[in-house]
């Protein structure tokens, strides 16, 4: 059985790579890799600190950290102020108790919100025991003359300084996205009062929260989890988007802790086609940002998404406009008769009046029907698309997966019109920045696409993720124990006309009286603009400018060397579009390694070139892909044997063959077994009976708690119930 097993892993990995490499065109290659930079502002603490961004204006950042939240300058990164709070004796002898370690029994400060211009409230997991403080004063005040009120953060704060919890401030209500127990069992939406149904699998299975933010009345939530949907044998992890109304007052007499309003719909980040690649495991959004798309004012979130953890590494950056998420949760509803029928759509004439998940005056008088409805009925039939129907960024690398993302909405060129630089971070400490232009050649199939253009890709931090990203005056890069600040741009660096305006970034332009490559002047006036030369959308116009100019150069400097990525990686060596000259040169670099300094030049003429030259394959692809398409045919027929025989024990067995006999046959192929296959985990672990058996029965948790002795967490869990219920049930 074991070698069964292995061998079915080994050929859902090769019909993954053969369904990668199919989906993809190869990554584009960075203009720029890592130049050289000055030395970096960097704030130095320790691995444990658990750093998170807080708040931020624009010359400051607010760090929550280890017993401390840090205000930096955003431009060297100079401690201005802290604020310190170490838990009390009690609480930390209290948490060693339970078991956890001295490093858990510390304080995290993890939430941060301005209450008014004096007052501000900070939360910290207190040694696994929340809690809350609101500051009055603090401003300039010695540690010891503050003066604050503390109080319980159960529900608003997480336990453990890793979960990934989110929250959001607005209107003066805290409304958080973690978990309200020791053990992470009990995830939940919350605002006081108000919070999801507790238990309850078809609400929240074991999210993992990414991001919070208020839009038009409504906060917006992010997040991954296990979805009940996905009915086909093994589990699958799908990214959702959740909304509440802000002014949802809970529901009549019975559900007035509980939300009338909590809806979600899955996010669908995918590579298009007849068997659409999902990206279905959102890392990061930014925020919100408005901009003009098409010449359409809209609001629109960048977000991270990764292939499941056991598969192929796969990353992509999906935009969601908010008008289509809107337009997802005004949708169909999707239901489940009971709990091993088949999810299906919910036709309009079944919804009670007034519709379920819409805002209304006082939600209190809603009929208990509709209260009711929204406890069952919380998730949508229509994902939200992606803008574009596909991901603006992707990479398939073994070297990393991105984990971040931030954007400066906006930048103005030298014509007006304005792009949104997106800057992403990666599990091995890269930065890669991008942005989309709509392409040249006007044709009216091209009309509702855009071609994204990597400017740069920089390694930041050593071999470490890249947690978070946020734009304030630098690029403030969070790894552990360490931040950076780096600047948004490296136009200095080029000393060439032409290098100016092939590396397409919406920071750089050309100074024809100084011969310099910088930034636009910010005073609009179009006098001073006529000594620029910039071209984000088309930079052969720009380099006939150049040209005109007497400013062709194409003399390489000593300045300008950037360095070339590591050899063998798949995204290095499947990438680089063989027609694109490089210049090459040798010298030691920083560690005393031969570092290979090349600059690539964009120097494809038309669209033509342009696809030519990302579908050339190198010697890696021309072995690789006979030999994958042999493997795709026996692991084809070899992974249909295997999954039949597995979906026979499984308890969805006669509902896969129903949701199969319901649905055209490509429609059930599209999708879902994509994930299937990607899914390499052994199917039959533990793991997963147990999941099945949370599915299958009811939303009691204590059986599993029972048999567990494996885990101490879920010992204390257990012994522990009825204390935290009771705690619970003051604010439920
Ligand atoms: C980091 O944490 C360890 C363990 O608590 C401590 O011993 C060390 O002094 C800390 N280092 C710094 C630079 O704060
Ligand atoms: C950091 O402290 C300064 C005063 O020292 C204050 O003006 C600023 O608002 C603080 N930054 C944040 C993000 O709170
Ligand atoms: C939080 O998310 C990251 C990746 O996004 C994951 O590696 C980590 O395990 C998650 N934390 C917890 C406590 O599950
Ligand atoms: C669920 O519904 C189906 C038909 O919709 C029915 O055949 C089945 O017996 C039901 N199962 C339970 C446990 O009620
Ligand atoms: C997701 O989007 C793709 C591409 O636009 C589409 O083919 C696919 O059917 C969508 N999937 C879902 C579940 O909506
Ligand atoms: C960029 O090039 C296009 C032609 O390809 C031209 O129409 C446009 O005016 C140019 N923009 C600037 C700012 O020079």
């Amino acid at each position: 059985m074991a070698i069964k097993c292995n061998f079915y892993e080994l050929c859902c990995l090769l019909i993954s790579i053969t369904l990668v490499v199919r989906a993809w065109t190869p990554d584009i290659t960075p203009k720029l890799i890592n130049p050289k930079t000055e030395k970096l502002p960097v704030f130095f603490g320790n691995t444990t600190d658990y750093f998170k961004i807080l708040d931020q204006d624009d010359n400051t950042i607010l760090i929550g950290a280890r017993n401390n939240i840090y205000n930096l300058s955003s431009t060297d990164l100079r401690e201005r102020e802290r604020i310190e709070w170490i838990s009390s004796d009690a609480d930390r002898e209290l948490c060693a108790l339970k078991g956890k370690t001295e490093q858990d029994c510390q304080n995290y400060i993890r939430v941060f919100a301005r209450l008014d211009d004096k007052r501000i409230m900070i939360c910290g997991t207190n040694s696994y025991k929340p809690r809350c403080r609101t500051y009055t004063n603090f401003h300039g005040a010695a540690q010891d003359d503050r003066t604050f009120e503390e109080s319980e953060a159960q529900g608003r704060c997480a336990y453990n300084p890793t979960h990934n919890s989110t929250y959001v401030f607005t209107d003066g209500q805290l409304y958080s996205a973690t978990v309200a127990d020791f053990s992470s069992a009990d995830p939940l939406i919350y605002r006081e009062p108000q919070r999801t149904e507790q238990y309850d699998l078809k609400q929240l299975n074991q999210p993992d929260f990414v991001s919070a933010m208020e839009m038009n009345g409504y906060v917006l939530f992010f997040f991954r989890e296990i979805a009940m949907e996905y009915m086909n044998c093994g589990k699958a992890i799908y990214s959702r988007i959740a909304r509440v109304c802000k002014n949802d007052k809970g529901g009549p007499y019975g559900f007035a802790d509980r939300w009338t309003s909590f809806l979600k719909a899955r996010l669908n980040c995918s590579m298009p086609g007849e068997y659409p690649f999902y990206f279905d495991e959102i890392q990061a959004t930014s925020k919100i940002i408005e901009s003009l798309y098409q010449d359409r004012r809209s609001s629109i979130i960048y977000a991270v998404f990764t292939t499941s953890i056991n598969a192929i590494p796969g990353s992509a950056v999906c935009a969601f406009s908010t008008d289509e998420i809107v337009e997802a949760f005004e949708g169909p509803f999707k239901v489940q008769k009971n709990s091993t029928s088949v999810w299906l759509p919910l036709s309009v004439d079944n919804l009670p009046e007034p519709r379920p998940g819409r805002c209304v005056d006082d939600s209190r008088t809603l009929p208990s029907s509709v209260a009711s409805f929204i406890k069952t009925h919380s998730l949508m039939e229509n994902a939200v698309p992606a803008m574009y129907g596909r991901p603006l960024f992707t990479s398939v690398s073994f070297k990393y997966r991105l984990t971040a993302v931030t954007v400066d909405p906006q930048v103005i060129t030298k014509d007006g019109s304005a792009f949104d630089v997106a800057f992403v971070g990666t599990d091995d400490g890269r930065v890669i920045k991008f942005i989309n232009v709509p392409p040249t050649n006007h044709s009216p199939e091209a009309s509702n696409d855009v071609e994204t253009v990597v400017i740069s890709e920089i390694q930041i931090l050593d071999n470490m993720p890249v947690r978070e990203l946020t734009v304030a005056g630098n690029l403030i890069v969070v790894g552990d124990g360490y931040i950076k600040a780096i600047p948004l741009h490296h136009c200095s660096q080029i000393v060439t006309c032409v290098e100016c305006i092939d590396i397409q970034d919406p920071y750089c332009a050309w100074n024809i009286q100084n011969h310099e490559c910088g930034p636009l002047p910010s005073i609009t006036n179009p006098r001073t603009l006529d000594d620029f030369i910039q071209n984000i959308t088309s930079p052969e116009h720009g380099r006939r400018e150049c040209e005109k100019n007497g400013d062709s150069g194409n003399r390489i400097d000593q300045r300008y060397s950037v360095s070339q990525p590591a050899r063998g990686t798949l995204s290095a060596v499947a990438q680089r579009p063989l027609n694109y000259p490089m210049v090459k040169s040798r010298e030691p670099g920083n560690d005393g390694n031969l570092l290979e300094n090349t600059i690539t030049h964009h120097l494809v003429n038309d669209a033509n070139d342009l696809q030519l030259a990302n579908t050339s394959l190198n010697w890696f692809w021309l072995i690789a892909l006979p030999l994958m398409v042999t493997f795709l045919a026996i692991g084809i027929v070899i992974g249909r044997l295997l999954t039949k025989r597995a979906c026979k024990n499984s308890p969805f067995a006669e509902h896969r063959n129903e949701l199969t006999s319901s649905r055209p046959l490509n429609s059930r192929t599209s999708g879902k077994d994509t994930n299937l296959l990607m899914n390499v985990g052994p199917r039959n672990n533990k793991r997963d009976n147990l999941e099945n058996e949370f599915v299958v029965g009811d939303k009691d948790r204590s059986h599993e708690c029972k048999n567990s002795t494996e885990n101490l967490e879920k010992v204390v869990h257990c012994k522990t119930t009825g204390t935290l219920t009771k705690v619970k049930s003051t604010y439920i």
